[in-house]
């Protein structure tokens, strides 16, 4: 396995903030923990956790998020956003659009995100987004968000029967070995214009929205309240997914899950 060189990604990074500093541990139960205990020790916004290996690595909806050892480019951000808690999904929207530029960017191939959270090349899911925020005491207010990203970058699932119709990895894609150092350092550049948009009040929704799955199309959404079907016409500026029913109203969806309508057993 040949080690992440923070190094290398440190002596060339352009950012102000994102990745300032750089942390690095082979491995840790998620960085997510790491980077939460940083938080809550006062660390700045930017500090970055970087692992090899997860032994818990963690998904959105309680589900575990599986890498092996320097397979995957497994990234924590600590970010203190001076935004109200509603506006909180510009976290995953700056996130998205960075990881979706930078992809494109190292590996020249397309990017999709299928809302909320997830990154998908032709078809597949290589990486996804995962926002832990605590609330200032009085409620109001962020206190800090940890933005977890894991992107597979040389992660062969051929003995991961369950996962292997569903995910794929960025040096398959490419069709040619994949550097994660250059990955990360372009994320972190481009996640620093997108999250300082969003601060300044100029949210990406719409670039956000241009490259969402099944805008347009019929889709089945499951979230926490049950499912519907409906269209899938657009996204609100605060990031929630719009979906017109079949009679006409067109419904706002904050949290879950979308799938092609076709698909019933999702
Ligand atoms: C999802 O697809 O549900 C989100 C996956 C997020 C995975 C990343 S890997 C780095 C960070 N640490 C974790 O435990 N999870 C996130």
């Amino acid at each position: 396995m040949k080690q992440l060189d923070l190094i290398a990604v440190a002596s060339r990074l352009q950012t102000k903030v994102m990745g300032r500093p750089l942390v690095y541990a082979p491995r840790l139960t998620s960085t997510q923990d790491l980077a939460a205990r940083l938080a809550t020790r006062g660390w700045p916004e930017g500090a970055a956790v970087l692992a090899e290996e997860q032994t818990a690595g963690r998904g959105r909806q309680g589900r575990s998020w599986w890498a092996p050892p320097g397979g995957a480019l497994l990234l924590s951000l600590l970010l203190r956003p001076t935004l109200p808690p509603s506006q909180a999904q510009q976290l995953v929207i700056a996130a998205g659009l960075a990881a979706a530029e930078a992809i494109e960017d190292v590996c020249a191939v397309p990017v999709e995100l299928k809302w909320p959270n997830d990154l998908y090349v032709r078809g597949r899911k290589v990486g996804g987004i995962l926002v832990e925020s605590r609330l200032s005491p009085d409620g109001r207010a962020l206190d800090h968000a940890i933005v977890g990203i894991g992107i597979n970058v040389t992660v062969d699932f051929a003995n991961q029967p369950a996962l292997q119709a569903i995910a794929t990895s960025l040096h398959v894609e490419a069709g040619h070995p994949v550097e994660r150092e250059g990955l990360l350092q372009t994320l972190l550049e481009r996640w620093e214009a997108h999250y300082g948009a969003a601060l300044a009040g100029k949210p990406c929704h719409v670039e956000w929205a241009s490259r969402l799955l099944w805008l347009g199309e019929q889709v089945l959404v499951v979230t926490p309240e049950g499912s519907l079907v409906g269209t899938a016409v657009g996204v609100s500026k605060e990031g929630a997914l719009l979906i017109r029913r079949p009679n006409g109203e067109v419904e706002i969806i904050w949290a879950g899950e979308v799938f092609p309508a076709e698909r019933e057993n999702p």
